[in-house]
C-alpha cells in the first residue's frame, strides 16, 4: 500500500488482482471474452454524437446547474419513463454518476463518528465514499439492526450491481420511512433501472414509494448504460429540493461542472428512447444466450431480473470460477469484490459485442 493510500484507508484497487487471469483468458487462440466490467461497447446514438458536435463550439464556461434544457430533458424522461413528477430545479448534472457517489458524503459533509449505509454486496465507491469522507463505511441489508443510531446516509441501489436484485416499492418505501423516522438522507442508485427484464425496477421518487414528496430524497442516474455514455461522463441527481440546492453551492465552489457539449448531448439523448430501446434489446438477447448457456455448463443464476449482470454460483469458491473460466478464455470479475457475501459467485457482464458473446456461449458448451 502506498502511503497517499495508507493517509486516507483506501482498499488497493481490487482490479489489479485479476490481471493473471486476464493474461490466460487472453491466450486462449480465438482470444478473450471479456466479461469482466460493465462498460458499453456499443456506439453512441448518432443523434447524441450530432448534438456533442453541435456544441462543440463552447468557450465560455458552463453553468455547474447545467442548462435549462437539460434539467428539463431530465425531469421529462423521469415522468414519462418513470412516473415521477419532478420540478426540472431540482435536478443537477454530474460527471458520470460515480463521482457523485465517492464525494456524496463529503459534500454533505459527512464525517468521522458518522457511519454511512449501504448493501452487502455493493458497488465498491459506496464504501471509498465513506472513506474519503473520514465517515465509517458500514454495510448492511438490515437496517433494524441499527438500532436508534442516528445515521446521516443511507445508499440503496435497485437494481442492483452486482447481483442484478430488485428492491420492490413496498421495500424502498420501508427505508424511506425508516430513515425518515431519524432525519438520514437516502440517496438511490437507479443507474441500471432502465434495464428490467423479468422484474421492474421502481424509482424512490415514485410517489408509491414516497408518498409524492421527495424530502431527505436523492435519485442518481446515469447514462452511460441507457445511451452508451460512458465515455463523456454524463449523469444526474434528483430530488429534495433542499439537498440539490446545498449540493449545488458546494459543486459550484469545487468546480464539478460538466462539460457544455456533454450537457447538449445528454439533453438529446434524454429525450429519446429509440436509440435507448435499441440497447435494451441488444442486452436481452445477449442475456438470453449468456443465461443458458451459463446453467446448462452447471452455474446457477440468482436474482439478476434486472440490471447489466449474471450473478452465478457453482458452489465453488469465486477465484476457483475465475480461473476455470478464464482457462476457456472468458473472464468475469469474482464476486468477493463486491463484498464478503459474494465468496462463492461471478459476476458476468453483458457488455461484449454479439460476435464475442456467440464465442463464450460456444465455450462453454
Ligand atoms: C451501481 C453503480 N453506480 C454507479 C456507477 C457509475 O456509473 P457512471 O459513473 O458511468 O455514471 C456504476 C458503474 O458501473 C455502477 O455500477
Amino acid at each position: 500500500m502506498s502511503a497517499g493510500r495508507a493517509v486516507i484507508g483506501l482498499p488497493d484497487f481490487p482490479w489489479d488482482r485479476l490481471t493473471p487471469y486476464k493474461e490466460l483468458a487472453q491466450s486462449h487462440p480465438d482470444g478473450i471474452v471479456d466479461l469482466s466490467v460493465g462498460t458499453p461497447v456499443d456506439p453512441v446514438p448518432p443523434v447524441v454524437r450530432q448534438a456533442l458536435a453541435d456544441a462543440s463550439d463552447s468557450p465560455g464556461y458552463p453553468l455547474t446547474y447545467g442548462t435549462e434544457r437539460l434539467r428539463g430533458a431530465a425531469a421529462g424522461w423521469l415522468r414519462r419513463r418513470h412516473g415521477v413528477d419532478l420540478d426540472p430545479a431540482n435536478v443537477l448534472p454530474l460527471i458520470g454518476s460515480k463521482e457523485f457517489v465517492a464525494w456524496l458524503p463529503t459534500l454533505l459533509g459527512i464525517g468521522s463518528g458518522q457511519r454511512v449505509i449501504f448493501p452487502e454486496l455493493a458497488y465498491p465507491t459506496y464504501d471509498v465514499g465513506a472513506r474519503l469522507a473520514g465517515a465509517q463505511p458500514y454495510a448492511t441489508d438490515g437496517l433494524l439492526a441499527l438500532g436508534p443510531e442516528q445515521v446521516p446516509l443511507v445508499w440503496v441501489n435497485s437494481p442492483s450491481n452486482p447481483t442484478g436484485k430488485v428492491l420492490p416499492a413496498e421495500h424502498l418505501r420501508k427505508v424511506v420511512s425508516w430513515a425518515r423516522e431519524r432525519g438520514a438522507i437516502v440517496a438511490s442508485d437507479e443507474c441500471y433501472i432502465e434495464l428490467g427484464w423479468e422484474e421492474q425496477p421502481v424509482s424512490v421518487l415514485h410517489p408509491d414509494v414516497c408518498g409524492g414528496s421527495h424530502e431527505g430524497l436523492l435519485a442518481v442516474h446515469s447514462l452511460s448504460k441507457r445511451s452508451n455514455l460512458a465515455g463523456y461522463r454524463a449523469g444526474f441527481v434528483a430530488g429534495d429540493p433542499v439537498l440539490i440546492q446545498r449540493l449545488l453551492e458546494v459543486r459550484k465552489h469545487a468546480g464539478m461542472i460538466v462539460p457544455a457539449p456533454v450537457q447538449a448531448a445528454m439533453a438529446v439523448a434524454l429525450d429519446d428512447d429509440g436509440h435507448a430501446e435499441e440497447q435494451r434489446a441488444r442486452y436481452a438477447a445477449r442475456r438470453a444466450a449468456l443465461r443458458p448457456a451459463l446453467e446448462a455448463a452447471g452455474w446457477e443464476i440468482e436474482h439478476s431480473t434486472a440490471g447489466l449482470y449474471l450473478w452465478a454460483t457453482d458452489g465453488t469458491d469465486c477465484w476457483t470460477q475465475v480461473q476455470g473460466l478464464a482457462r476457456r478464455g472468458i473472464l468475469v470479475a469474482p464476486g468477493d469484490f463486491y463484498g464478503k457475501a459474494g465468496g462463492e459467485y461471478i459476476r458476468i457482464a453483458m457488455t461484449a459485442s454479439d460476435e464475442r458473446i456467440s464465442a463464450a456461449v460456444r465455450r462453454l458448451q
